[in-house]
């Protein structure tokens, strides 16, 4: 046994407890200690069931990432659990899995060795490694479809999302829910198979629900359609179907090897270890290097919103989804009419999918409340500007902020672009405004910048990382500057995706390049999406900053002055139907054509591989600059930034991850030519030169800053 795994008998029932906190990860030690608790059990002739259960937060969550990653860098091979699986299964004592919190990946495999499972009804069972770019790899392929049947598994493991314990016992993965104390639940459980006639069900001998090939022919070619759209150009969801159809057509031993196999395969990948960077990433965003543990967090209760827009009503819902009372201001009685019934028509379009039910509904909007007046706001725990970007507007609006507030309200603008000192000086209590820039829809998109202005109070950004996490969102500390991280490399990339359209592409073909090579959507579908009246407004605001005399983007205005404001005018780059599908639009390319000509712009061929570098480079020299700035705290945020909030492949890594792959001695010297041949836009950031010069990476500048951080 060793610190990780307890063994105590309770008269009868052995109870091996895992505690390897925070999460109860299988870590070098676990499995060992596992062994050891089990062998001891078995050999004493007064134990007659065995409990396995996890201490404090969960069960067990997982195989330990982090030695995944050194298998998937080549170091070390990967967790072996194979041995223990066989000896729980074996156990001529009725093995009890007792599961709160999370069973998940490696988890639920060990779950699922067990005779029986038992949860607790907020308990949640997964196998998310797909997520992660590589299969279940300790024989969970070939249980799983055991237990709930082919279409489940594949269900399961392809999508990689968790199902809850209610679920969970319909599809029979676990055996009972448990209400009240889990522990003794399930050694009362224990004692109750202990006196029932063996043997004990081993999952790997069960074959009643894995069907027949002809049946599963379909079921595995359905299968494999739905992982290459739901999981676009990866390669783990469509292994783990191979998996499973191994689980369904040979014996299980054969069928663990061909896991392995393919297991072994994934973590070699590119996308594994893009994916595993990915993880670690956002974790580490949670980490501010000045924040220490100690910092004071408020706890926020009630908010209130000015601006009732699609911004302001998606972020009240995403209050309200976490039990947050929030009032919703406007000053039309008219917006504030739309905006309730666009909340009530998410939340009513969320209960017909199932995914919770009407009560749930009705507690939200009974937490949302509208309104013409600052009632409340003296009382509320967070007041947020959510209005059009001007900044005089939103001056004017924090103004009446440090009239209203409590003292030790937080004062936040959703601002995309503006700059935060300015606007905090319209306050008497600048150490309490920061921005807390939401994306749209913001009751969905993970991300929020959480931007630290010169005087933001380190517990008021503490708090606002909490509040992430209490919204199920990832947190990123940004600094102050244009556009913050995200949409400050956002511009250039939507300037050169219009360059590569006066030059002879057109916007079909770039976004079409784009979502091939991985994007979420292409970058016109994007800015017709946003609106190309919020991307004039952004402008407009933006040109104080602009050097003169540099490149700009030519018919974007034009467009905007026809009222083409996409989507929502039914016209913007591309033409919509009444189902919003694009199409592209002659009038478009005449009009882009027309203005190529008058400017003296050749029109030529344009490569997909001119449109990726031209596009992903243009970001990626951004991104170095802001790293160098230290407006962002590491090149991994950036990368999770992107991931989390622009539609970034994540098998790709994110912006400053993909580079590292490409080599930032060719991403620089590729940018060195179009400085020469496009201008000053693509002058290259000077710490990329570096980078790229020295032979080293992002991956490396984050590390050797962790390391001077630690000192
Ligand atoms: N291995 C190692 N560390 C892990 C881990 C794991 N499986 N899961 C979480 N952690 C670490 C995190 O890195 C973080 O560390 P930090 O505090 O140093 O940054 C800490 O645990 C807490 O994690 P979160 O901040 O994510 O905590 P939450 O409470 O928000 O979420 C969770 C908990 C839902 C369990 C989430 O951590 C999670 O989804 N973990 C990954 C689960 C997973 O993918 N499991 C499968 C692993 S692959 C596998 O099992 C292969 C198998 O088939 C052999």
């Amino acid at each position: 046994m060793s610190e990780l795994v307890n063994l105590s008998p309770e008269q009868d029932v052995a109870v091996i407890t895992i505690q390897n906190p925070p999460v109860n990860a299988l870590s070098p030690g676990v499995p060992e200690g596992m062994a050891a608790a089990l062998e001891a059990a078995e050999r004493d002739p007064s134990i007659r069931a065995i409990v396995i259960i996890g201490e404090g937060r969960t069960f067990i969550a997982g195989a330990d990432i982090r030695e995944l990653e050194h298998a998937a860098q080549g170091h070390g091979a990967p967790p072996e659990l194979h041995g223990l699986l066989a000896q729980i299964e074996d156990s001529s004592k009725p093995v009890v899995m007792a599961i709160h919190g999370t069973a998940l990946g490696g988890g639920l495999e060990v779950a699922m060795a067990g005779h029986y499972r038992i949860a607790t009804a907020d308990a949640q069972l997964g196998q998310p490694e797909v997520n992660l770019g590589i299969i279940p790899g300790a024989e969970g392929t070939q249980r799983l479809p055991r237990l709930v049947g082919l279409p489940a598994a594949i269900e399961m493991c392809v999508s990689g999302k968790p199902v809850a314990a209610a679920q969970a016992l319909r599809l029979g993965l676990i055996d009972r829910m448990i209400d009240g104390d889990l522990r003794s639940g399930a050694i009362a459980f224990a004692r109750e198979k202990a006196i029932q006639p063996g043997p004990h069900p081993k999952t790997r001998q069960r074959h009643e629900k894995l069907g027949s090939p002809p049946a599963n022919a379909p079921l595995l070619a359905a299968g494999r359609e739905q992982a290459r759209q739901r999981r676009r150009n990866m390669a783990a969801p469509l292994a783990v179907i191979d998996a499973l159809e191994a689980a369904a057509s040979l014996p299980f031993e054969e069928g663990c090897q061909k896991e392995r196999e393919i297991v072994t395969e994934c973590l070699a990948s590119d996308q594994c270890r893009a994916l595993l960077h990915a993880f670690f990433a956002e974790r580490a965003a949670a980490k501010i290097p000045d924040l220490s543990s100690d910092t004071p967090i408020s706890d926020i209760r009630s908010a209130a919103i000015v601006g009732a827009g699609t911004m302001g009503s998606g972020i009240a819902m995403a209050l309200a989804n976490s039990g947050i009372s929030v009032r919703l201001k406007d000053v039309e009685s008219a917006s504030l009419d739309r905006a309730i019934a666009r909340i009530r028509q998410t939340y009513a379009a969320a209960v017909e999918k199932g995914r919770f039910l009407q009560g749930v509904m009705d507690q939200r909007m009974a937490l949302v409340h509208p309104q013409l007046s600052d009632e409340g706001f003296d009382t509320a725990d967070l007041l947020i500007e959510a209005v059009v970007e001007n900044l005089a507007l939103k001056k004017q609006i924090f103004a009446g902020f440090d009239r209203l507030a409590k003292p030790e309200c937080i004062l936040a603008s959703n601002t995309s672009t503006l700059d935060i000192d300015q606007i905090a000086e319209a306050t008497g209590r600048p150490h309490k405004v920061l921005g807390l820039h939401f994306f749209s829809p913001a009751h969905v998109m993970r991300l929020v910048e959480i931007v630290r202005g010169k005087d933001t109070a380190k517990s008021v950004i503490a708090t606002a990382m909490a509040l992430a996490k209490k919204l199920r969102k990832v947190g990123v500390v940004v600094g102050n500057c244009w556009g913050f991280v995200g949409n400050r490399m956002m511009l250039p990339y939507m300037r050169e995706a219009q360059f590569l359209v006066e030059e002879g592409a057109t916007p079909a073909q770039v976004d079409q390049a784009l979502c091939d090579w991985g994007m979420a959507m292409g970058i016109f579908a994007v800015d017709d999406m946003g609106g190309l009246d919020v991307q004039w407004h952004v402008r407009e605001e933006r040109k104080a900053f602009e050097k003169p005399g540099l490149r700009q983007p030519l018919v974007l205005d034009e467009l905007y002055r026809m009222g083409r404001l996409g989507q929502k005018t039914g016209a913007g780059w591309y033409r919509y139907d009444g189902n919003r599908k694009p199409a592209p639009d002659p009038e478009v390319l005449a009009l882009v054509e027309n203005a190529a000509r008058e400017n003296g712009i050749p029109r030529r061929t344009i490569t997909t591989d001119e449109i990726l570098e031209r596009s992903i480079y243009i970001m990626i020299n951004e991104g170095s600059r802001i790293l160098e700035e230290g407006h962002a705290l590491r090149a991994s945020d950036i990368d999770t930034i992107y991931l989390t909030g622009y539609g970034f492949p994540p098998y790709r890594g994110g912006p400053m991850w993909y580079a590292d792959t490409v080599g930032l001695r060719k991403v620089y010297r590729r940018i060195e030519e179009f400085h020469s041949l496009h201008g000053e836009l693509w002058a290259p950031a000077p710490l990329l030169k570096h980078l790229a010069e020295e032979g080293s990476t992002f991956t490396a500048f984050d590390a050797a800053k962790a390391s001077l951080a630690r000192l």
